[in-house]
């Protein structure tokens, strides 16, 4: 069977390093061995109030960070969701047939309303739905994320399932979320039982892949940890979560496993841990910010890529939505 494998990342604020280690370095990655579509997905964006002016301005920002941090624009479908039609279409054709008991179990749904009660909109509650319709729009196979969405992609396995049994198609493959093993849930660097998160108030909790070095260098040194120096295994770790924190992200960018890490740094305390981490954080990090620059510096070049690479994308979509609709039975 073709594999297709397809993800995006809401333009809000800037990308940080959960995104990257749990993101965009393993499409990096995959990019050369399977065929991709990435999205910037504006559409879930406004699930939660956004300044217009700053949207607009993410999009472009966001594109930028792909193609800095290596994603390949001509060899890959790399397009701004709101740009194709389909997304929303599909997403109501799926919604009529999703029954709210699957809706009502998403936890990050739960979640954010929690923290914030003016965030439960309709938008807010269906947003799982409008995220089964980018990926199967495409019918995508494998559906590359942090664990954080793995109920998402499950969710889309099973509307994807009932679609094809009420209409009695095979035109949905049913994907297959695919979850790093090390990047996969990088927490806060104040906090370590809360995710690394664009949203997070305090700036210190997270790396923006913009940030500078000596920043970099200040967040990595100010990061939290405990007194007690750092174990010789992994096993040890399991309730100190801000150590742990540090040492998965450690192993993520030097692409090792942890206990790599652990053999080389056991017995001591952080100070040097924490030097060399911020070195390697830098390492990779400074590289795709320059880019990111020089990118972000050309607009009008900027503009026509981005134009250029939605009409890909429409192309699949307007065929997909075509067979839904004779599924359905819409007029087509
Ligand atoms: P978002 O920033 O929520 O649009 O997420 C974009 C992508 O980055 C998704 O694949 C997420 O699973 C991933 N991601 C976001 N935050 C983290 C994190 N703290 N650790 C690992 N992956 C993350
Ligand atoms: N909901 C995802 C997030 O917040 C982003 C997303 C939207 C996505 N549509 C997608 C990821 C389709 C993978 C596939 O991270």
């Amino acid at each position: 069977m073709r594999e297709l494998y397809f993800s995006g990342i809401q333009p809000t604020g800037s990308l940080h390093l959960g995104n990257y280690l749990g993101a965009l370095k393993q499409w990096v990655k995959l990019q050369r061995e399977k065929d991709c579509i990435f999205s910037i997905v504006d559409l879930h964006a406004i699930t939660i109030p956004q300044d217009p002016v700053e949207l607009r301005e993410d999009i472009f920002r966001v594109f930028a960070l792909y193609m800095a941090a290596g994603i390949d624009v001509n060899r890959n479908i790399v397009f701004v969701q709101s740009q194709i039609k389909e997304h929303v279409e599909l997403s109501w054709c799926l919604s009529c047939i999703t029954p709210m008991g699957w809706m009502n179990r998403m936890t990050q749904f739960k979640d954010k309303v929690q923290k914030n009660a003016d965030n439960a909109t309709l938008g807010l509650y269906s947003y799982p739905i409008l995220m089964a319709a980018d990926i199967l729009l495409y019918r995508s196979t494998h559906v590359p994320v942090g664990n954080d969405q793995k109920q998402h992609v499950e969710l889309t396995r099973d509307v994807a399932q009932l679609f094809n049994n009420r209409f009695k198609t095979d035109l949905f493959p049913i994907p297959e979320p695919v979850i790093p093993e090390v990047g996969a849930r990088v927490m806060s660097l104040r906090d370590g039982t809360k995710k690394m998160s664009k949203s997070n108030d305090s700036d210190m909790s997270r790396i923006n892949l913009t940030d500078d070095d000596d920043l970099i260098r200040k967040k990595i040194q100010k990061a939290k940890t405990d007194s007690d120096p750092i174990p010789s295994h992994i096993t040890e770790l399991q309730n100190r979560t801000e150590p742990l924190n540090l040492v998965s992200i450690f192993a993520a960018i030097i692409g090792c496993d942890e206990q790599e890490i652990l053999n080389r740094y056991s017995g001591q305390n952080f100070s040097n841990f924490k030097k060399d981490l911020a070195d390697a954080i830098i390492n990779e990090i400074a590289p795709i910010r320059n880019k990111y620059e020089e990118i972000m510096s050309d607009k009008i070049s900027l503009v026509k890529l981005i134009n250029q690479s939605n009409e890909k994308a429409r192309n699949i979509a307007e065929f997909t939505m075509q067979m839904v609709k004779q599924c359905m039975g819409l007029y087509i």
